[in-house]
């Protein structure tokens, strides 16, 4: 690690320390953070690690963002995937496809985390088959014209701006995965609806809800790019979201290992800590190795989307191994606690509920393997 990463992973780890962990357990009982913690995320820079200094963002590399995601999820990981798809894909994707006006406009208060971004693929219907959603966006005079509902959208009422992808093709010349365009939407235009809030197993600190479109009306200044590559955008900011979750789940699993590590020394049976029994020994052994495979596989992908390459596979794979070992590892975490493992007054428990959703977000294990398979092909 060069000295700056250093540095701005010991900045994530206090403020995660300080300001998230001592909370965590309260917030997930409440299944709220408070806006605060964004705030105080954007003054440190972490809502704009990825954007240009030019945009009020600090300019890093995927490799240190990661570092410092993985921090922020060990304190809590419902603050860390409003942080990660907030860096990852909307902020991403205008980077990538917007107009200098269109940057200057959203990337800026993005950065500064004045706004905070979300991103709007998933539809009731459409999930892994994402190519499939139904919104419809009808052109008119100066804009478009927004109808139909969104699901499971972080950040969709709690956020301020949201790239959503709807159909610009219309019902009698579908166009599949190229008749879907990508607009910049603030959560306070006229139409835009915020319906249920979902009562979540675990990460039930971060916002999840429904959305709908009523007759919401997009002026063309909000259209990201080409009316007809919305999903493709969509699919190249998830090459780097991906990674986001695999740091997240990282971070989760990190946290468990240490909790675990903690207690197995404490904790005496048979007139010993459990930590000097073989059988735990080797349950750590096998958990810390999981971990750091994971984190290298994540910083491996990391820096080949630094040197230009296309990650898809990589990034698949590293959400797909860091997830699947963060289950891995909060299950074992469980195991290590024994009884008190199963009780929400230890923090374990909520680390292997926040784990699951890891396996299921920006793409469940199933999609991942398809992606890893396709471009093994390739
Ligand atoms: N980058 C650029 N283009 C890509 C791409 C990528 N990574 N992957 C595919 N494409 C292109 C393809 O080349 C193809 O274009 P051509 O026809 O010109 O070749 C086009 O996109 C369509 O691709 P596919 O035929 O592969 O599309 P598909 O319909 O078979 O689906 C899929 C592919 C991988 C299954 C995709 O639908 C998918 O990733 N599904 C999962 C959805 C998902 O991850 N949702 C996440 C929502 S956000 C979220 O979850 C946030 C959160 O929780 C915190
Ligand atoms: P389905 O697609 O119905 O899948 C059900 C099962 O079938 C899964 O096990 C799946 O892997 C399997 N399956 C489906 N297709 C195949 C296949 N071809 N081969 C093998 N198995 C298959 N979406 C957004 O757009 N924005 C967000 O901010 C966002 N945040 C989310 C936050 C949370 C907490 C959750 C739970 C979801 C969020 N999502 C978001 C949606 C998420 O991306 C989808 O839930 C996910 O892509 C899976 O879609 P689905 O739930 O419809 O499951």
């Amino acid at each position: 690690m060069t000295e700056e990463q250093l540095q701005i992973r010991d900045l994530a780890r206090d403020f995660a320390e300080g300001e998230l962990r001592p909370h965590a357990e309260e917030w997930d009982r409440e299944a709220h953070f408070p806006r605060e913690i964004i705030q105080k995320l954007g003054e440190l820079g972490f809502l704009g690690m990825l954007l240009p200094e030019e945009y009020d963002g600090l300019g890093l590399d995927t490799s240190t963002y990661l570092m410092a995601l993985e921090e922020i999820a060990r304190g809590d990981a419902s603050v860390a995937v409003a942080m990660s798809v907030h860096n990852s894909l909307p902020t991403q994707m205008i980077l990538a496809h917007g107009s200098e006006e269109q940057k200057e406009r959203w990337l800026k208060p993005m950065a500064r985390g004045e706004m905070l971004g979300g991103f709007a693929l998933s539809e009731a219907d459409a999930g892994s088959d994402a190519a499939a959603l139904a919104a419809q966006a009808r052109k008119v005079d100066g804009g478009w014209i927004l109808n139909g509902t969104k699901a499971w959208i972080t950040n969709g009422g709690f956020g301020d701006v949201m790239v959503c992808m709807c159909r610009t093709d219309t019902p009698e010349n579908r166009r599949g995965a190229k008749g879907i365009g990508a607009f910049i939407v603030p959560t306070n235009t006229e139409g835009y609806v915020v319906g249920k809030k979902e009562d979540k197993m675990g990460q039930r600190a971060s916002e999840t809800v429904g959305i709908a479109f009523q007759e919401m009306f997009v002026p063309d200044a909000q259209l990201l790019g080409d009316p007809s590559m919305g999903f493709i955008y969509a699919l190249q900011g998830l090459d780097g979201g991906r990674l986001g979750i695999a740091a997240l789940a990282t971070g989760i699993a990190q946290s468990a290992l240490e909790h675990s590590l903690r207690y197995a020394d404490e904790r005496r049976q048979f007139g010993t800590a459990i930590r000097e029994f073989q059988g735990m020994q080797f349950k750590l052994a096998d958990m810390a190795t999981r971990i750091e495979a994971g984190r290298s596989l994540v910083q491996r992908a990391a820096q080949a989307k630094d040197a230009g390459e296309k990650v898809s596979r990589l990034s698949s794979m590293a959400k797909l191994f860091a997830s699947e070992g963060a289950m891995y590892v909060t299950t074992q975490a469980v195991q290590v606690f024994g009884g008190y493992g199963y009780v929400k007054e230890y923090p374990v428990e909520r680390l292997f509920r926040d784990a699951k959703v890891t396996e299921i977000y920006e793409g469940a294990s199933e999609i991942q393997r398809t992606v890893i398979a396709r471009e093994l092909y390739r």
